[in-house]
């Protein structure tokens, strides 16, 4: 008897702390990244139905997502998509459609969370309606890559303190069929952006030219600590957009001054006279075998000697091994190597880096004649 009664003390004693660590957690007003963390599924269906009520009655809505930022709630979510509880996972998607939809800023950071690829995941793994139609939703809200959106892109560093980038830049997107591939901002130019940012010496001080920029996220992300940039491509509807993402930005920073837009055909016009850069910056522009000569071309003709091109280019484009072979009749000294993944984690497809140095070719032929 004095056996039963102790044992059943002791199972109060659990129950009331288990109650106790509950009503702790049910009890806060803000969900608390311990509770999505939990073994209790009741605890966690709780919680998550709390955070989207909150986020969706949160009148200030970006500080309540720099909010959830800092209390780490984020990566918890993701780590519940691997919870067995399908109505769990509903709602994890469910909260982070609502998220993806109501900031650009925190998209960045959920992407940095490889948050595409895992919902990509969901996509191969579930045949529930609504986590296939939240799941899709969230990805194309993370990657804005929607006709005529305005897709925001945070460089540098990210501080959880103020829920903000170092910088954070915009850029109005086009349709395909105005422009072709013109149209949106590219993982790799992303990447490159990264890069760039990332290598100041290579920029600061120098006026450096960017072909093919599109929509401008690489030019204008370089802008930020070159002298100079100018952005090129090559119709009036791109140069158009180019105008307007350059001056929608400098509203943004005032870091950025001197980024200024031109159209150069790399076909059909004449590389302006004089037209000599240290640096080149094209990201994505190896993509058609019948344009990679024109290409190289006017990467040779506006370089100075010793001057560098650097490109980032998915590892599917056609044109690589004709690109490569371009830039070595044209005497240049080619560096391809894999780009850090870190740089574009959730893009789809492997991407290298090129780094093509135009040999001296004056100096050489001097020197041989000395
Ligand atoms: C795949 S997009 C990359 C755009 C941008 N650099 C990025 O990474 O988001 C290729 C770019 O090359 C440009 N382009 C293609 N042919 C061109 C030409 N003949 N002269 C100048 N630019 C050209 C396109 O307009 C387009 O902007």
């Amino acid at each position: 008897m004095s056996n039963n009664s102790n044992a059943l003390n002791r199972l109060k004693a659990i129950a009331q702390q288990q109650a106790n660590k509950s009503s702790h957690l049910y009890g806060d007003s803000i969900v608390k990244r311990e509770s999505l963390q939990s073994n209790d599924s009741k605890l966690i269906t709780q919680s998550l139905n709390k955070l989207i009520d909150w986020i969706n009655n949160n009148s200030n809505t970006k500080s309540a997502l720099k909010d959830l930022d800092s209390r780490g709630i984020y990566p918890s979510m993701f780590q519940l998509f691997n919870h067995y509880d399908l109505e769990i996972v509903r709602l994890v998607v469910r909260a982070i459609k609502i998220v993806a939809l109501k900031d650009a800023a925190t998209n960045e950071i959920l992407r940095s969370l490889d948050g595409v690829h895992l919902l990509e995941q969901l996509l191969e793994q579930y045949y529930d309606a609504e986590i296939l139609n939240d799941a899709a939703t969230a990805i194309e809200c993370l990657r804005r890559c929607a006709p005529y959106s305005v897709r925001g892109v945070g460089f540098g560093k990210y501080s959880e303190q103020t829920g903000t980038f170092q910088w954070y830049l915009e850029f109005y997107q086009l349709h395909f069929d105005d422009v072709g591939v013109a149209w949106r901002v590219w993982d790799g130019g992303i990447g490159l952006a990264k890069w760039v940012l990332d290598n100041p010496s290579i920029f600061e001080g120098k006026d450096v030219l960017e072909l093919g920029s599109g929509v401008g996220v690489c030019g204008i992300a370089a802008g930020l600590i070159s002298k100079n940039v100018l952005v090129t491509d090559y119709t009036d509807k791109i140069i158009q957009a180019l105008q307007d993402n350059v001056k929608r930005n400098m509203r943004l920073t005032s870091q950025l001054k001197n980024v200024t837009v031109q159209a150069l055909d790399w076909v059909n016009d004449d590389v302006p006279s004089p037209f000599g850069y240290e640096v080149i910056i094209g990201s994505e522009v190896i993509y058609d075998v019948k344009l990679v000569e024109a290409l190289a071309n006017v990467i040779y003709l506006s370089l100075t000697p010793n001057g560098t091109f650097y490109t980032t280019c998915a590892t599917v484009r056609e044109g690589i091994p004709e690109f490569i072979k371009a830039m070595q009749d044209r005497d240049f000294n080619v560096e391809q190597t894999n780009f850090p993944s870190h740089y574009i984690p959730d893009t789809k497809f492997d991407v290298y880096f090129f780094k093509c140095t135009k040999k001296n070719t004056l100096l050489k032929l001097q020197q041989q004649k000395e």
